[in-house]
């Protein structure tokens, strides 16, 4: 019986993966990206922007794991074995990170710390226009298990918080928007506009000039989710005309960033290379673990991946 997990990424060595699926499964036969050996022994591929077409070449290949909760990176290449269920990593830790994140940028522009910080470079007493906090409102694009926390801890800190997402959702505290008719609505009425959606073929190059233009004068961007849904030129026309008071991106249509690019010497630009949220073994390996059992054992999974949805 092929029993090898494969682990397909080249962001870490995956010690620390085998570590943690060890502790439950006990001693497991963990293959690296140069270390293959027989692709028949394969059952199970964990794995972050797998090379095009290698998982396929697993031919015992049983179940498939997104290292990311994202899955763009999986199903962007589509020469993924047929029939094989894929599954993503759920993880706390992760998600707790996205929401810090956004909430780090979101309370630095809302309380003017970037001023603040040049202002004290010319040794300025320059006190701020202030903004109440209930007169702040953040959108946030996309209601999964990311945007639902982050939605909530925007509520809690008093932000006057709403959030968008393709189906209908109902969340207290929060003012939900669905459909295209409500991305227009949510987004006009956010001050401070947080993307955590999925890359899919719907939501890629949803934030154009149209939609820039949707939000308020003065509005802030934090995008952590995908840098495939903005379309760049817009974005930096609507920092350059004034219509956006800046943006943080954390996420890129190209990765690296290349260094030509003009959001890295954007004065109102902050650029993070890819790390709002990141997996992390000891609260990502949990889900994994089950799903392995699961399978093993004929059980349904958990976390699946909808291919169709792109999420
Ligand atoms: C990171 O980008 C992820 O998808 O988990």
């Amino acid at each position: 019986m092929p029993d090898a997990i494969a682990y397909i990424s080249r962001d870490t060595d995956g010690q620390l993966w085998k570590k943690a699926l060890e502790a439950a499964l006990g001693p497991i036969d963990f293959r690296t990206l140069d270390n293959l050996g027989d692709k028949a022994d394969i059952e199970v591929a964990l794995a972050w922007k797998p090379p095009a077409g290698l998982i396929a070449s697993f031919p015992n290949i049983r179940l498939i794991v997104s290292l990311g909760m994202g899955v763009d990176h999986l199903l962007a290449e589509d020469e993924l074995p047929a029939g094989v269920p894929i599954v993503r990593i759920m993880d706390d830790g992760l998600v707790g990170q996205m929401s810090e994140y956004a909430i780090y940028w979101a309370l630095r522009h809302h309380r003017d710390i970037d001023k603040y910080a040049a202002s004290q470079r010319t040794k300025q007493w320059k006190p701020e226009e202030f903004v109440d906090t209930l007169h702040r409102r953040v959108g946030i694009l996309g209601l999964g298990t990311i945007g639902q926390d982050t939605a909530a801890k925007f509520a809690a800190l008093g932000f006057p918080t709403a959030g968008w997402s393709r189906t209908q959702k109902t969340l207290p505290g929060i003012e939900t928007f669905h459909g295209p008719d409500g991305f227009k609505r949510l987004l006009a009425r956010s001050d401070i506009l947080i993307d955590v959606l999925p890359l899919t073929r719907d939501t890629r190059g949803l934030l154009d000039a149209a939609a820039f233009a949707a939000l308020p004068k003065g509005a802030y961007f934090i995008n952590m989710a995908r840098g495939g849904h903005v379309v760049d030129e817009a974005l930096l026309a609507a920092l350059d005309s004034g219509h956006l008071s800046g943006a943080t991106l954390d996420v890129f249509n190209q990765e690296p960033l290349p260094p030509e690019h003009r959001y890295w010497t954007h004065p109102k630009v902050h650029v993070t290379p890819h790390v709002a949220g990141a997996t992390n073994p000891r609260t990502a390996s949990p889900g994994v673990i089950e799903n392995i059992k699961r399978r093993r054992t004929g059980q349904t999974l958990i976390h699946t991946v909808d291919p169709k949805s792109g999420y």
